[in-house]
């Protein structure tokens, strides 16, 4: 008899984004994603305000992703969702879904962390069949609105941080500098679309020194804050006549900061695979900067839309975890501070 092929359904609602994707056998089917956009007005995300939305959508989100994948819902293997880290009242919607879906249709259950989904959102096939999977092993730098880290990782469940923020991750800086520059929330993208417009040697900010392969963002933002509390005082009107430059500037320091300590991870383990994940491999002068170190090293950047949060990403892990059938009960509770 022939087997059934694994297909996964992924959830995703660790933040703001309720997602839901199919993987089967590794290869997506579809990957859906709901953005809130209630928050934009509060100038950053209202937790309480995220898990009433993950309510209203989750629903939908996998319907249309089981519709949009071509399958019914009695195919599906195995239910695979984020457990942590993330807003506990937003992880409660995503696995107490996966939860009841799982205990209704009498399938596995999977746990996930979201930063491994960040990390395995490499392995996802394209249903053409087309694929871009780093070997064993590579560094994966993970930047996110909640993560900065250097991960070594050996195996799809191997994994090692070597180096990690102190305080603020590398996405937090980019939108509270945003925030101050008064642009709309999530500030990361559009900072970078000014800055691609600006001069990022106009203005000059200085490199936080921090032990070992550690990274430290706070100190940037506090300089950001007194270099432009300094300059109204003189010309009320300095964050928009230089906008664009002062964008270009503070994402030069963010995008040095992060490759000085990738370099020195690459000189000290001798791996030179290379990935990029979380929502931060979206900027485009991180993504410039890694393409110009490509003659000496294989990077891998992901797909833009498997950058930001989704499910696919959570599906694919599921796809690993099914595999080594690695599944969950029912007593499983979502751990808001999950570690990779
Ligand atoms: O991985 P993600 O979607 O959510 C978290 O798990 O945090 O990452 C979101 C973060 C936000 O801080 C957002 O501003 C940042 O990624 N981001 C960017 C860009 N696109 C998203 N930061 C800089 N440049 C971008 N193009
Ligand atoms: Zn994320």
């Amino acid at each position: 008899m022939q087997q059934s092929p694994i297909i996964i359904l992924g959830i995703e609602s660790s933040c703001d984004d309720t997602s839901a994707a199919i993987i089967k056998e590794g290869k997506i089917l579809a990957n859906i994603v709901a953005n809130q956009d209630v928050h934009e007005a509060y100038g950053g995300v209202v937790p309480e305000l995220a898990s009433r939305a993950h309510q209203q959508n989750i629903i939908p989100v996998v319907n249309e992703a089981i519709k949009k994948a071509g399958i019914s819902k009695e195919q599906i293997s195995a239910v695979a969702f984020t457990n942590g880290p993330g807003l506990l009242g937003s992880l409660l919607v995503g696995s107490s879904f996966a939860k009841a879906f799982a205990l209704g249709m009498n399938i596995p259950l999977i746990e996930v962390n979201h930063m491994h989904g960040h990390i395995l959102a490499h392995f996802i096939e394209e249903k053409d069949g087309s694929k871009n999977q780093p070997n064993f092993p590579f560094l994966c730098l993970t930047v996110s609105g909640g993560h900065t880290q250097i991960v070594k990782v050996s195996d799809y469940f191997k994994m090692e941080v070597i180096g990690e923020t102190i305080d603020d991750a590398a996405g937090e800086a980019f939108d509270k500098v945003s925030k101050m520059l008064s642009l709309p929330y999530p500030g990361g993208p559009v900072l970078d679309k000014k800055a691609q417009l600006g001069d990022p040697n106009k203005f000059k900010f200085t490199h936080p020194k921090v032990p070992g392969l550690n990274y430290s963002f706070s100190g940037l933002k506090t300089s950001v804050l007194y270099f432009l509390k300094k300059e109204i005082k003189i010309n009320p009107n300095f964050i928009n006549e230089n906008l664009n430059d002062i964008c270009a500037s503070v994402q030069k320091t963010i995008v040095d900061v992060l490759m000085i300590e990738l370099k020195k991870a690459i000189t000290e383990t001798g791996i030179k695979n290379i990935a990029i994940a979380g929502g931060v491999s979206a900027n485009s002068e991180l993504r410039k900067r890694l393409a110009s170190f490509s003659s000496n090293h294989n990077v891998f950047v992901p797909k833009f839309e498997y950058c930001t949060d989704n499910a696919a990403m959570i599906a694919i892990t599921g796809y690993y975890k099914f595999i080594e059938q690695e599944f969950t009960d029912q007593r499983i509770t979502p751990n808001a501070r999950m570690k990779v």
